[in-house]
Formats: C-alpha cells, sequence, structure tokens
C-alpha cells in the first residue's frame, strides 16, 4: 500500500501561466495547510494578476527562470515538492520560432531535475498528450500510458524530450517523480492566443473566428479545475516513477466547438473565417485516463462541456481589462501569418 504524500511547501513552476494559476487557486481553495512559492519568469504568456487575489501568507511569488541554477539553490532548500507546469506552451509560435521552446522545455526540465538530484526534493512533470503524436479522426483508439511517442510539432518534441529526461534521471539517479500527460484544457486566465479565448474575445471584438484548415481537427477537452485536482491526486498519492494520463471524454471538433461558442455568443453558426491550415496539423488527441481512475479514484467533476463554455464565455465577456493588452498583438502576428 502507498503512504499518501503530505507536502506543505511547494514550488510550483509557471504559476503565473493559465494552468499553473489555476492550480495554484486550486491548492489554496482545497488544502489550507499548503504554502505555495510560484516562480515564474513573467514571459508575455504570464500574468502576476492571475494570483494576486490569493492570501499572501498562502502564496509567493517568485520572479526567475527555471534555467537559472543558482536561485534553484536559493529557493528549493525548505519546500517538499516541485510541480513542474512552466513551458513555452503555444504549437503555432513553435513553427515560428523554436528555439525558446528548447531552451525552457528542455534546458529548464533540465536544470529543475538536476536540482531534485541535489535536494531530493518530490518531482511532478506537468506534460501533453501530444507526446504521442495525433489518431486518425476515424480510429477506435485513445492514447494510454502505453502509447509510443510519436511528437509532430517543435512543441510537442520538446515537451516529448523534457518527459525522457524525468525517466531517464528518474531510472539513473533515483529521483522521486511522477508525469502527467493531460489533454487541451479550458477554462479562465488561458492566453488569448489559444482556440477557445481566440473566438470568444473575437466575437466581442466584432471579428469573425478564425478556422484552421478542414475544422475537423478532434480535441479532448477537460475544464482546467479538473485538470488541477488530477495533479494533486498524482502529487499526493501517485505511485513514484509512473506516468500518468489525465483526460475528461471530452473529445470535439474544432468546428463543432466553433459553433456552440457562436450560438452561445448569439451569433450565426456560420459567422467564421476558413483560414491557412497549421503545418503539419495534429489531426486528433484522445485519452484514455482509466489507469488514473483506477489507481487514484479520481474523477472529473466539470463533465458538461456546453457549461463549461458558457462559464468560460462569462469569464471573458467579465474580465476583458486582463485580456484586453495582448489581443492586439495576437492577432498582428496570427494575420502575419495568414490566420
Ligand atoms: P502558459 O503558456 O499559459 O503558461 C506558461 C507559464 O510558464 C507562464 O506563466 C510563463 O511566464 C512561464 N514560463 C515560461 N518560461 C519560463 C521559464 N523559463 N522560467 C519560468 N517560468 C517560465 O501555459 P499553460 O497552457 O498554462 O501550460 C502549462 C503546462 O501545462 C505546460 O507545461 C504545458 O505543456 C502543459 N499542458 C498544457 C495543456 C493546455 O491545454 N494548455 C494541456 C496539457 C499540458
Ligand atoms: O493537447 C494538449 C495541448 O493543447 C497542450 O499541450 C498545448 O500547450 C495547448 O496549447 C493545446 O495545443 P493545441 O495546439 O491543441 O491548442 P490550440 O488552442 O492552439 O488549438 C486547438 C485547435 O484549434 C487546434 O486543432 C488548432 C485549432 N485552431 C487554433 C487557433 C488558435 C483554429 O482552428 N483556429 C485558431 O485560431
Amino acid at each position: 500500500m502507498c503512504i499518501p504524500f503530505e507536502p506543505k511547501n511547494i514550488i510550483v513552476t509557471g504559476g503565473c501561466g493559465f494552468i499553473g494559476s489555476n492550480f495554484v487557486h486550486y491548492v489554496v481553495n482545497n488544502h489550507p495547510e499548503v504554502h505555495v512559492t510560484v516562480l515564474d519568469k513573467l514571459t508575455y504568456a504570464g500574468n502576476p494578476e492571475n494570483i494576486a487575489s490569493l492570501p499572501k501568507d498562502r502564496v509567493e511569488l517568485v520572479v526567475g527562470d527555471i534555467c537559472d541554477s543558482a536561485l534553484l539553490d536559493e529557493l528549493i532548500p525548505g519546500h517538499d515538492a516541485i510541480v513542474h507546469y512552466a513551458a513555452e506552451s503555444h504549437n503555432d509560435n513553435s513553427i515560428n520560432d523554436p528555439f525558446p521552446f528548447l531552451r525552457t522545455n528542455v534546458e529548464g526540465t533540465y536544470r529543475l531535475l538536476e536540482s531534485v538530484r541535489k535536494y531530493n526534493i518530490r518531482y511532478h512533470h506537468v506534460s501533453t498528450d501530444e507526446v504521442y503524436g495525433d489518431l486518425a479522426l476515424d480510429d477506435p483508439a485513445r492514447f494510454t500510458e502505453q502509447t509510443p511517442y510519436r511528437p509532430s510539432s517543435p512543441y510537442s518534441s520538446t515537451k516529448a524530450s523534457s518527459d525522457m529526461l524525468v525517466r531517464a534521471w528518474t531510472r539513473t539517479y533515483g529521483l522521486r517523480t511522477t508525469i502527467s500527460n493531460c489533454s487541451n484544457n479550458y477554462g479562465p486566465y488561458q492566453h488569448v492566443e489559444k482556440f477557445i479565448p481566440r473566438q470568444i474575445t473575437n466575437i466581442i471584438d466584432g471579428r469573425r473566428p478564425k478556422l484552421y484548415g478542414s475544422g475537423e481537427n478532434v480535441r479532448d477537452w477537460i475544464y482546467t479545475e479538473d485538470h488541477s485536482s488530477a495533479v494533486w491526486d498524482i502529487l499526493t498519492k501517485g505511485r513514484i516513477g509512473e506516468t500518468y494520463l489525465i483526460g475528461a471524454d471530452g473529445e470535439k471538433s474544432n468546428i463543432e466547438v466553433l459553433r456552440m461558442i457562436l450560438r452561445a455568443m448569439g451569433r450565426d453558426a456560420d459567422d467564421f473565417d476558413w483560414v491557412a491550415d497549421r503545418p503539419g496539423h495534429d489531426r486528433r488527441y484522445a485519452i484514455d485516463s482509466s489507469k488514473l481512475r483506477r489507481e487514484l479514484g479520481w474523477k472529473p467533476q466539470h463533465t458538461d462541456f456546453a457549461a463549461g463554455l458558457k462559464r468560460t464565455i462569462k469569464w471573458y465577456v467579465e474580465n476583458e481589462s486582463w485580456w484586453r493588452q495582448a489581443k492586439a498583438a495576437t492577432e498582428e502576428k496570427y494575420q502575419r501569418n495568414g490566420q
């Protein structure tokens, strides 16, 4: 039987980004005994506003780079665990300029692992289902922990590389690690470069939403709070050295999601533009999360996608000041790419 791990002081890297900040909210709201140190470089994707409402005695923000080993030496002693979210996370950016992805996702993970080795601290590595490549639209299969790695984009290849480093450091040096690979998240605080927030904010701004390629590509959507609860369960109850896939049975084609957004916002379901496809665009992701459910008793709470989408739309409508500053520059970048 596995003895539950009960961390009191954790470091969350990338805790000012979309999923990292949602995880920090989840920990503060559900685990009053835990203090969180957020380590975040505050790139274009990191926003301290995401955690500004949380009590200062529960959450401390340290602005810095995960590649800075001297900073890690200063920071890590006194903590029980690192939950590693920090990454360059957007596929389109990785196609235009891969180098920052190599640096943060590969070198950054290497630097963290070396510190984890030095201080013998528990480490959870947050990864993505994209490391498995894609599935055909009509393939009955879903990804499992046994699916071979076959990443397609510069982004997913750097995430796959970082997973490999974690596995090698665990086996060679006996580190106490776990890895999770999750499907597409949606919810509050997601940058307007990503599919769902981009379309919602385009509609608010009176622009037409933009759909890549044929719109048939399928993503397996999970509400971000469900990702947070799964990561918490893996950190505290997961078996050391194991990988767990996280998903909520939320497969939908992009055109289906876009039409749901348009209808929910009172627009005609065909009121969008077809734009240039993403090079190497993965067709379909689908997660079989039965290992996580069976071993750790996890299950998602937000399985009504239409309701989650409405809540997300409401959040962007009510929090225009949060996304306004990033919107124009994001759209200029897309326009330069014909998207
Ligand atoms: P995001 O781009 O919204 O946030 C990334 C955060 O990391 C930002 O706050 C940024 O400032 C910080 N950061 C970047 N480089 C850094 C560095 N060198 N040092 C310190 N901080 C740095 O990303 P996200 O969508 O929240 O994704 C978080 C993690 O979850 C990533 O590892 C990603 O691969 C993984 N993931 C994302 C999804 C998804 O749907 N978005 C799904 C599965 C897994
Ligand atoms: O599967 C998990 C991954 O999900 C994470 O690892 C990544 O960090 C995260 O960004 C996300 O990757 P995707 O590439 O699937 O997400 P994105 O929001 O960029 O796009 C979702 C789908 O929508 C994809 O098929 C491309 C399409 N798309 C995207 C944009 C921005 C459009 O059709 N139009 C758009 O304007």
